[in-house]
């Protein structure tokens, strides 16, 4: 392991879910659509999905949830679950190995069951093969024997709803993404909205918070509610140290200022990139793998966990070129910004193609 990777793997900031999450994020997780908060088109949609199917006594079209890690896939199927009266079960892409074991897993599913498949664009290709026809029409097709004998068996499978998990939409493969029947993009939460998953998540936590203290620790989470509750964690532990016991808007800023995460959330490794864009390659454009190598993060990382945030505030910009660092992200880092004669940033910032 270099010591990049040790350094995202141990990052506060992180999306990634890691073993200190499990403990909070099971006992805060909501139950139900109502007592999710945020994602308010994607919990509109899916209100109506649920009640049809309910009122019809059918079973739920398979669902893809798609945008950047933390912002609460694996939650939300189990509200779907949850909400329909059906077991879930859980894997992941990397996780289904052979395509026995999918079969396994596809076989054991009750009437209505859910089955959640997290990074689902990790899925090898054979083992996507056994998916399409289960999908499709709730069947296994098996080949039995070798060569010239060899047939095929269509064993049939109870319905159920697939839930597919992606930060990678462009990803899956036509075939997949095609036997979705619903596609749910999320989208990085608001800090009022992050705001109220802190205030419910240290109620939970028999933690006394103010109005100004869950503000503070909710516009430096990156629009993320898994940051949001690990944040809440360590500010706790700041406010029974250092203080009675009460997260207010000066412990939390202090705690967070402590813990170098600044006030829109950024930490050492957002600053060291736009840096890095700013510094070595005079604002940008630069191109994806090369800002990678310089600041020796996969590439893949920087598309998936720190660009969503960083374009969301309006840092980074996309253009066909590369990455640019906007006028916002100089200013940031109080560095004067230079306008280029023949910019070669998008003018709206927005995303374009990308490289
Ligand atoms: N905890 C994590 N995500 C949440 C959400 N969207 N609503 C309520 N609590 C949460």
């Amino acid at each position: 392991m270099d010591v990049n990777e040790f350094d995202f793997e141990d990052r506060i900031m992180s999306t990634e879910y890691s073993a200190e999450d499990s403990e909070t994020e099971v006992g805060l997780r909501p139950q139900t659509l109502d007592e999710y908060i945020g994602q308010e088109k994607a919990k509109e949609i899916l209100k109506v999905y649920i009640d049809a199917v309910k009122l019809r006594g059918d079973t739920l079209d398979h669902v893809l949830l798609y945008g950047p890690p933390g912002l609460g896939k694996t939650t939300l199927s189990q509200i779907i679950a949850n909400e329909l009266g059906v077991n879930l079960r859980i894997t992941s892409g990397p996780a289904i190995e052979k395509q026995g074991d999918l079969a396994a897993l596809l076989s054991n599913l009750a009437e209505g069951d859910v089955l959640f498949i997290d990074e689902i664009h990790r899925l090898s290709r054979s083992v996507e093969e056994i998916l399409y026809p289960a999908m499709e029409d709730y069947a296994l097709d098996i080949i039995i024997g070798k060569g010239p004998a060899a047939r095929s068996i269509r064993l049939p499978l109870s319905k159920f709803t697939l839930i597919g998990a992606t930060t990678r939409a462009g990803q899956l493969t036509t075939p997949l993404r095609d036997r979705f029947g619903v596609l749910l993009r999320l989208e990085l939460y608001t800090p009022e909205e992050l705001a109220t998953i802190v205030k419910r998540s240290a109620g939970i936590l028999d933690v006394p918070i103010d109005e100004d203290g869950a503000l503070e620790i909710a516009s430096r989470s990156r629009g993320t509610p898994r940051i949001a509750n690990r944040l809440l964690k360590r500010v706790r532990d700041f406010a029974q140290v250092m203080g009675d016991g009460r997260i207010t808007c000066d412990i939390a800023r202090m705690s967070l200022d402590k813990l170098e995460i600044d006030e829109l959330g950024l930490d050492n490794t957002d600053r060291r990139m736009i840096e890095t864009i700013i510094d070595f390659y005079d604002g940008g454009p630069v191109g994806l793998e090369t800002l990678a190598a310089t600041i020796g993060e996969e590439a893949v990382t920087i598309e998936d966990v720190y660009e969503p945030y960083l374009l969301q505030i309006g840092f980074l910009s996309r253009t066909p070129r590369g990455r640019c660092a906007t006028h916002l992200a100089y200013d940031h880092l109080g560095k004067p910004f230079k306008k280029k004669a023949a910019s070669s940033q998008s003018d709206d910032g927005q995303m374009k193609l990308v490289d």
